[in-house]
């Protein structure tokens, strides 16, 4: 048996790759365009693991799709890649549009190519996962109930819209051919692997090299924020037993302010890390600075996850508070991992960002 996932040398696809073959057998067919947020380095613990086949290629590819359904024939699809960073979706929209979209489109077509030939009861057991994001449901008011799986839509970004686009052709996909697919939409992630572009891991990165924290405009936008290891083992349980052609959300129950996450992440480093006395620098939190907001910023996401909860028994087991401090920890022995992907490219697009 073998599982197709895509995007497995990202943030999220790589944990996911490291954390199924911990607790399984099964191959994993590892489908990555290695763009700027893929790294090979990420998986390197596979390196040598005959249960987890690389192919360096686009999900676009229609000729490489067909050839790798053909060769492997998996029971199931995960699909993680995409362009996933707001900011650079705002700098240029056309990528996401590529790879989110018409990616996503021929990697169904590829999907429902190879299902529609399969023997009945194979047919009944294939799965198209699609993992999308709590973005597409738009902004709450700080007052509003969580987003839960019948919200509107209401894309903000172009990172959001492309995000929302897919998941409508997965849900046509089921309605229209019957593919039997799954989408889950979850919060904020962090942990280990993160590209240092994204809150969490730049702030953790900036500070170690006294460089100052960018705080986009208040700083009280909320986001849910869950440890990464606890989506992998949510997509885990919706891939077994989650309703063919439902839509379930993840998150962390745990929203907080971005100030708030970097007044906890500075603590943190505070203790771990002290700031040398012959520094100008008392506490990390002195490199705070609030700077030009993001276009456009969605205010507050928060998740109900009462449904995958109660449907499918899944909830996080990791606090904020002890997987932050797991994330730090992470990030400061694996220095080595942080300069192996600060290349000229992402040089080029802090300074673009925060010129
Ligand atoms: P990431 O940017 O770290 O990784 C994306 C991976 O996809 C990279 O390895 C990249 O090389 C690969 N990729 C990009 N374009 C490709 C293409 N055309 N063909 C093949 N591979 C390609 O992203 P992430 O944070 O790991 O997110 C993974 C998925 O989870 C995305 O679909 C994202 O929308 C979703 N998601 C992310 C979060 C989060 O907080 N990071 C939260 C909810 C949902
Ligand atoms: O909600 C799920 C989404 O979470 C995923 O779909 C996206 O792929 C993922 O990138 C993430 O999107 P965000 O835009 O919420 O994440 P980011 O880490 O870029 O920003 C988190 C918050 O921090 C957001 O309110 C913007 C703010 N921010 C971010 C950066 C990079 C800052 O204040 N300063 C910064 O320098």
């Amino acid at each position: 048996m073998t599982v197709l996932i895509t995007g497995g040398a990202g943030f999220i696809g790589s944990n996911f790759a490291i954390n199924w073959l911990d607790q399984s057998d099964e191959t994993i067919v590892n489908l990555d365009k290695l763009t700027y947020a893929g790294n090979m380095g990420n998986i390197s613990a596979l390196q040598d693991d005959g249960r987890h086949i690389f192919i360096h290629g686009d999900i676009e590819d229609q000729s490489l799709l067909q050839k790798i359904f053909l060769e492997h024939a998996p029971r199931a699809v995960i699909n993680f890649a995409a362009e996933s960073h707001v900011d650079r979706s705002i700098d240029g929209p056309e990528v996401f549009m590529q790879t989110n979209v018409i990616g996503t489109l021929r990697l169904l077509e590829a999907s429902r190519n190879h299902w529609k030939n399969l023997a009945e009861q194979e047919k009944d057991k294939f799965r198209f996962l699609h993992v999308s994001t709590d973005e597409v449901y738009g902004s709450l008011t700080p007052n509003a109930p969580p987003f839960v799986e019948t919200s509107r839509y209401e894309p903000n970004s172009p990172y959001s819209a492309s995000k929302a686009s897919s998941d409508h052709l997965v849900r046509a996909y089921h309605h229209t051919y019957g593919l039997p697919v799954l989408t889950t939409n979850c919060s904020n992630n962090y942990g280990p692997y993160q590209f240092p572009e994204k809150l969490i891991p730049l702030v953790i990165h900036n500070a170690l090299r006294h460089q100052p924290l960018p705080i986009y405009g208040d700083g009280l936008q909320i986001r849910d924020w869950l440890y990464v290891k606890d989506h992998c083992s949510a997509i885990c349980s919706v891939l077994d037993k989650g309703r063919l052609g439902e839509v379930y959300n993840i998150g962390g129950l745990n929203e907080k302010s971005n100030i708030d996450i970097v007044h906890s992440l500075c603590g943190i480093l505070d203790e771990l890390v002290p700031c040398a006395a012959d520094t100008p620098l008392k506490s990390y939190k002195d490199l705070i600075k609030f700077v030009k907001d993001r276009p456009g910023h969605d205010r507050r996401y928060a998740i109900d996850a009462s449904k995958i909860e109660h449907e499918l028994g899944w909830r996080p087991s990791e606090t904020f508070e002890s997987g932050i401090l797991k994330t730090v920890k992470w990030y400061i022995s694996n220095q080595e991992w942080v300069e192996d992907i600060r290349s000229g490219e992402y040089q080029s697009w802090i300074q673009k960002q925060y010129k």
